[in-house]
């Protein structure tokens, strides 16, 4: 039995997830952390922490900056400065922030994760969005659709890398394409890598964008976080990489009175995530790829789609990274697939908010019993319609 096996009950405690169902027989399987504990190694750094029973101010210390370091050096190839590194309380700040350190309009890809779309607005910005292609089940950039989404105005583009919610761990040849699409347009890239330490697929490896070329790291504000791949976004700690020192600045200036200090237990967090738990990373990365292998069984096989009229059905693309299915349902013809899916007792969260109504994100981050009862109420709600 994996240590993933085991049965975790988060009813009634502080988990947004499960906190929207609370009372009713709903698995949630929508908001983006894992129902597992974090690692043993990470576990003991906080009680240590703790122990010390002062919980003043903190600013990051030298092991912690050198644990950053030689987990980017070792498991991307990519060697930092510590004077690159922005700490942050979570991403969605740094997206936020972004939108208001660089002038001009905004571009991304969609479909996307909902606070991209959100950013731009909340910084008075135009967004401008460029389709993702999906061609033979593959998402995949479509160029022209980049380039007419790009006005002469537009200054910042923000890339999710990997891709929530399809999935893709953009390869070295798409990312030098959307480096030089930047280049020729003059972009800043704000990456969001917050998935990178969650590439599912063994031959597969993450590239962080800013590591291909000193144009991209120059042009380039990386952020990244222990949060997803060690289940502790409650924590709060997270950091942009920003080599060039007057887009750094501007970036900081932004955050000036509205981002406040990161939190003491998830900088001790993540110093011990990223320098102690290589084995514990393994074991999930093995489970994860069993329970997505489980999903997309599930999505293919006879048991959904030929079901229903033997034409209907759910279809998903591969999943490279993330622990995150992203489901066609339009076939079903649902107005609200996900109250749909709701009343058979499956909490999805629902593809209009990331830009594509019809479609639905499974999160497949728990337990094998959790996502086999998930599949029998999922394979039920198609075949109800
Ligand atoms: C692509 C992406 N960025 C950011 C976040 C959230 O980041 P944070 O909790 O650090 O604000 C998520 C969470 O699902 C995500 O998928």
């Amino acid at each position: 039995m994996s240590i993933f096996d085991q049965p975790l009950d988060r009813r009634g405690t502080d988990s947004i997830k499960w906190g929207k169902y609370a009372g009713r027989d709903v698995l949630p399987l929508w908001v983006a952390d894992m129902d597992f504990a974090a690692p043993p190694p990470v576990i003991d750094a906080l009680q240590k922490r703790i122990a010390h029973g002062v919980f003043g101010y903190g600013h990051p210390w030298p092991s912690l900056v050198e644990s950053v370091l030689a987990h980017l050096e070792g498991e991307y190839d990519w060697a930092i400065e510590p004077e690159w590194i922005v700490w942050l309380p979570g991403l969605v700040s740094g997206l936020n922030v972004a939108c208001r350190a660089v002038d001009g309009e905004v571009l991304t890809a969609t479909p996307i994760y909902p606070p991209f779309l959100s950013a731009p607005r909340f910084s008075g910005k135009k967004l401008n969005r460029a389709e993702l292609a999906c061609t033979d089940g593959r998402w995949q950039w479509d160029k022209i659709a980049l380039q007419n989404a790009s006005t002469t105005a537009t200054d910042l583009f923000l890339l999710c890398h990997p891709h929530n919610p399809v999935g893709r761990c953009w390869n070295e040849e798409e990312l030098r394409d959307l480096a030089a699409f930047a280049e020729q347009n003059d972009l800043i890239v704000c990456s969001d890598e917050i998935h990178c330490g969650l590439v599912l697929d063994a031959d597969k490896r993450h590239i962080p964008f800013a590591s291909l070329s000193p144009d991209a790291a120059k042009r380039s504000i990386t952020l990244m976080a222990p949060s997803k791949t060690y289940n502790i976004p409650g924590l709060g700690c997270a950091f942009a990489v920003i080599p060039d020192p007057a887009l750094r600045h501007r970036f900081l200036r932004a955050m000036d009175g509205i981002v406040p200090h990161v939190n003491v237990l998830g900088l001790a967090a993540c110093e011990a995530a990223y320098r102690d738990c290589g084995e514990w990373h393994g074991e999930l990365i093995a489970y994860l790829r069993v329970n997505r292998d489980r999903v997309a069984a599930a999505t293919q096989g006879d048991f959904l789609r030929g079901a229903v009229n033997g034409q209907k059905g759910a279809k998903m693309s591969h999943v490279e990274a993330t622990y995150l299915a992203w489901i066609d349902v339009r076939e079903l013809g649902l107005a609200n697939p996900a109250a749909h899916f709701e009343a058979h007792g499956l909490g999805l969260s629902d593809g209009a908010d990331f830009g594509a109504p019809g479609w639905l994100r499974f999160n497949f981050g728990c337990n094998r019993a959790t996502l086999d009862e998930a599949l029998e109420r999922f394979a039920a709600g198609c075949q109800a319609v």
